[in-house]
């Protein structure tokens, strides 16, 4: 099991360039499974998590093509197997994606349940609602989730909670149903825009995409498209805040800002100096970090997906701060390692209370998932001394390259095969 080794206490400067998004891409490349053609995909990133995708689709029969470095075209016209195995499912909950995306394309799809999680129990219960109030027969038999139909009928569906990936499965399978299905209460994230934007290229007729409410109007086929994955946002706002943690200077490159905004507004209010141009943000902060109270929020409040991350600039932080986290039930494993890094936060069921210290020391930690794993990152690139993070596999699904980009912007920072 690999591990990293970084040296802190270095403040990192010069410019990085993000990759495409993860939580966009994956269910971008599930969407092929729709099309009677083919999908061109470009600025796919090179990630652990969209490698298992790819192998999903290829064990059921989809064939990919390297179109240059980040570019995929994927044929999945003729799929001969509509099973996503617990031995992938298990890897990546996301594999969940392709449930929706069979059930219309093929009417059986047979999906391993994703089971529990390291930051939730993350049940599925909306995405099988929905699709059984669209005609389709489930049955979960022996860990796996059976369903079939022999075409899926438009319907009114509501979710709550408002859930990203629930949204993603019903507006796929709705866009080859027949008759109009209406989303109420949809997830608004950029993913979700950036999906129905690749579906509505492919012909899908798609109604108040980026909306609560969202009207999908099924057609018989849906053709071949060419599309673009937009940044990763959550990748871009790590880097921000290491910028900040490590007192640091960074133009972080190819961002979308208007993606970024509750985080651009918590650096600002941390004491970064914040500027931006149409595609890159500069960012510095010097002198001491302020305290930031927040709460995470679907978008566009604050994303769940940087809590941890900002935990580490609230340690360092002058003065007390209270992170209260509402997407996921268990998402402050972090707080443990953080506490070993000499941390002191106090947790009260979802809330954190977190007295800023100043610095951190460093030591051996262990990364719990995927965010957690890149606090660890920041908090080991602001600590003194030499700090080894252990399981990075988690980090590598969801960060393209991250110990070699910190590299380039002077981090010490060694990739260690144990
Ligand atoms: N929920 C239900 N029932 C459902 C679905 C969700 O109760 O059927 C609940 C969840 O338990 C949770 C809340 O709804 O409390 C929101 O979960 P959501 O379904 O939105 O999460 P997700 O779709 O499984 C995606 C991202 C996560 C990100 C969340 C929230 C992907 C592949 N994953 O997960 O990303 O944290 O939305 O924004 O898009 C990550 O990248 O590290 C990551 C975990």
């Amino acid at each position: 099991m690999q591990k990293l080794k970084i040296k802190g206490g270095i403040s990192l400067s010069g410019e990085v360039d993000i990759s495409g998004s993860k939580n966009a891409a994956l269910p971008i490349i599930a969407s092929s499974i729709l099309s009677s053609s083919c999908l061109k995909i470009s600025n796919i990133p090179k990630l652990h998590d969209v490698s298992t995708m790819i192998e999903l689709l290829e064990t059921m029969g989809a064939s990919f093509t390297n179109q240059g470095d980040y570019c995929l075209k994927i044929e999945a016209n003729n799929l001969n197997n509509h099973i996503a195995p617990y031995h992938l499912v298990k890897t990546m909950r996301a594999s969940i994606l392709v449930l929706g995306p069979l059930l219309a394309r093929y009417g059986k799809a047979r999906v391993s349940l994703p089971g529990g999680c390291a930051i939730g129990a993350r049940p599925v219960n909306l995405h099988i609602d929905g699709l059984r109030k669209m005609g389709a027969d489930i049955q979960i038999k022996e860990g796996y989730i059976d369903a079939k139909v022999n075409r899926l009928k438009g319907a009114k569906i509501f979710l709550n909670p408002i859930t990203v990936t629930g949204t993603a499965n019903l507006m796929m399978a709705a866009t080859l149903a027949e008759g109009k299905t209406i989303i109420e209460n949809a997830a608004i994230e950029p993913e979700i825009v950036n999906l129905g934007e690749c579906l509505q290229s492919m012909g899908a007729k798609i109604g108040g995409l980026g909306t609560r409410v969202m009207s999908i109007e099924g057609v018989d086929y849906l053709g071949e498209a060419d599309h673009e994955v937009i940044p990763d946002r959550i990748e871009a706002a790590t880097f921000l805040i290491a910028a900040c943690v490590t007192k640091g200077s960074l133009r972080v490159n190819r961002v979308r800002i208007d993606h970024l905004d509750s985080v651009i507004d918590l650096l600002k209010r941390a004491g970064a100096t914040i500027s931006f141009d149409e595609n890159h943000i500069d960012i510095s902060l010097k002198g001491a970090i302020k305290p930031i109270d927040f709460t995470t929020n679907p978008y566009p409040g604050v994303p769940t997906d940087v809590q941890a991350q900002f935990m580490v600039l609230n340690v360092l932080a002058e003065g007390d701060s209270k992170i209260i986290e509402t997407i996921f039930e268990n998402r402050l494993m972090h707080v443990l390692e953080l506490q070993r890094m000499g941390a002191s936060i106090n947790l009260d069921k979802n809330t954190a209370y977190v007295k800023g210290v100043r610095k951190l020391s460093a030591a051996p930690v262990m990364a719990t998932d995927l965010r957690a794993s890149a606090a660890l990152v920041l908090a080991g690139l602001a600590a003194k001394g030499e700090t080894i993070i252990d399981r990075i596999y988690h980090i590598d699904r969801g960060y393209e390259e991250i110990d070699q980009k910190l590299f380039q912007l002077g981090a010490k920072v060694l990739r260690l095969d144990s």
